[in-house]
């Protein structure tokens, strides 16, 4: 049986340290994205998803731009391939449905495009370079 999580819409306000966390975790230390890029100051006005252990522990988070761009996904190691992402993928796509946007988009990065295709993104364009890992435009629409 998986462990239990749960998924949580936040405020910027409210999450910022508990975001920070997994963000800092995954993208800052593992993936050695510089801080500057991943801080880039579109936090403030996003929409954000935090996922949490039983223990209450932040696991991992997700975000959506004003510009209907799904960004930042990210779970903890230890927590991988057991769905967490997908409860923030869903729970973000429900808001972005909600809204009535006509869609979303990601920057994927090309290692995780099966985890979004399972979602119904398509890639769009080509593989383009940030923060130094290759990346692509992937859509998906409503
Ligand atoms: C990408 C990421 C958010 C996925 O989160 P997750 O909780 O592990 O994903 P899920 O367990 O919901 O996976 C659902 C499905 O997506 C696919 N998938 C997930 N991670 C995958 C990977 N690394 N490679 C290939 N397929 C993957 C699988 O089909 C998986 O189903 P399965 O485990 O039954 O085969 C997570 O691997 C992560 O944080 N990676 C590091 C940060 C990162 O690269 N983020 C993406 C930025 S674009």
């Amino acid at each position: 049986m998986s462990p239990v999580f749960t998924v949580h819409p936040v405020s910027w306000h409210d999450g910022e340290p508990l975001l920070r966390t997994v963000r800092e975790s995954v993208f800052i230390r593992e993936q050695q994205v510089p801080e500057e890029l991943e801080w880039d100051g579109l936090d403030a006005v996003c929409r954000h998803i935090l996922a949490l252990s039983p223990k209450g522990e932040a696991i991992g988070c997700g975000r959506l731009t004003p510009q209907a761009q799904i960004g930042r996904m990210s779970v903890l190691p230890e927590w991988r391939r057991l769905k967490v992402g997908t409860a923030m993928m869903e729970a973000l796509l429900a808001d972005a449905r909600g809204r009535h946007l006509p869609g979303v988009l990601v920057h994927a990065q090309v290692h995780a495009v099966p985890f979004y295709r399972r979602f119904d993104f398509t890639e769009h364009g080509e593989t383009f370079m940030d923060a130094g890992i290759p990346h692509i435009e992937m859509r998906l629409r409503f």
